[in-house]
């Protein structure tokens, strides 16, 4: 199948670090968002990043235009119907997501592949409420999406062959590397990082070592780029405390459950570097 168009719901962090790497990689692409506020607000983070990597001599002024004429930022789901492929990329609320592909279902074309880049909502969940569940997968990006490398193919119990083909050549297309796993809460990644993130938090409540230690700890005696407060912080503690509760909710290991000082800091509010404050507080 060739893709030319792409279409991502959902302007935030993730939704408009993809546009961006979409629309720098040949696709015309449409961004949309519940309200034009937040379809402004993730419109000019790309041309602001656009902006800075010329700037840095990384991209030329005629890059800039071309990038520019391929985003295509609209409050109008109709332009949908042009797309090839749809990137779902709005909160995890999985009644909000179910409403969505309900809705693009409706709305496509019968080709066009529908992607969730959940990082732990059930694939197959939400491809039940369509019409076209061979064609439904997820695409799971990493934050900063514009940088890296990584893509997760979720692959749903129904997810065809001619699906996850298109989906690994589509990877390749965007510069990333996609790695493929099967439908189960927290695919590879989240898996394995969730449980250390919340074991680093359960360590600063025992006292062992304050947070600061505990990141430097792991930046300089393992090589992480960032120590785990910073990253939750980074990743937002509403995300890893959403994907705790699904990952531990689908396999009850304690080494998942959720401590009380991370449900305590979403429920006030400190919600990491988005909100200003989460572990650490930001300017
Ligand atoms: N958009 C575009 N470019 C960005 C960016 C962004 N949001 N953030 C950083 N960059 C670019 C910078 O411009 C810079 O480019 P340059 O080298 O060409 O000048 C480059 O990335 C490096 O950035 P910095 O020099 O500012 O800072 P660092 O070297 O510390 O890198 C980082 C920043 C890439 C965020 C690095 O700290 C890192 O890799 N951190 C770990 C991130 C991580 O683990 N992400 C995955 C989280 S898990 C997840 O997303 C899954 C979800 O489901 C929970």
């Amino acid at each position: 199948m060739s893709i030319q168009t792409i279409g991502i719901i959902g302007a935030g962090q993730m939704g408009s670090g993809i546009a961006q790497v979409c629309a720098q990689n040949g696709y015309t692409t449409f961004l949309t968002d519940a309200a034009q506020e937040f379809v402004d607000r993730g419109a000019a983070r790309i041309l602001g990043a656009w902006d800075t990597m010329e700037s840095k001599g990384k991209i030329s002024h005629d890059d800039v235009l071309l990038y520019r004429s391929r985003l295509r930022p609209t409050m109008n789901l109709q332009d949908y119907v042009a797309c090839d492929v749809v990137i779902e990329a709005i909160i995890e609320n999985k009644a909000e997501k179910v409403k969505i592909f309900r809705a693009l279902d409706d709305l496509l074309r019968p080709e066009a592949l529908l992607l969730s880049n959940t990082s732990s909502i059930s694939l197959t969940e939400i491809a039940a409420v369509t019409k076209r569940a061979d064609r439904v997968a997820g695409l799971h990006f990493f934050n900063p999406a514009p940088v890296m490398k990584l893509v997760e193919i979720v692959r749903a119990l129904e997810t065809s062959d001619a699906t996850v083909e298109t989906l690994k050549e589509f990877a390749a297309s965007l510069g990333k590397t996609a790695v493929i796993a099967k439908d189960t809460a927290g695919f590879i990644v989240n898996f394995l990082l969730i449980p250390y993130l919340l074991a680093a938090i359960r360590m600063y409540e025992n006292g062992t070592a304050s947070m600061e230690d505990i990141d430097t700890a792991m930046k300089l005696g393992t090589g992480y780029p960032m120590g785990p407060f910073t990253l939750a912080d980074y990743v937002g503690l509403d995300t890893t405390l959403f994907a705790a509760e699904v990952i531990y909710a689908d396999n009850p290991d304690p080494a998942y459950a959720p401590p009380p000082l991370l449900k305590r800091m979403v429920a006030a509010g400190r919600l990491g570097k988005k909100s200003g404050r989460g572990f650490y507080t930001y300017e």
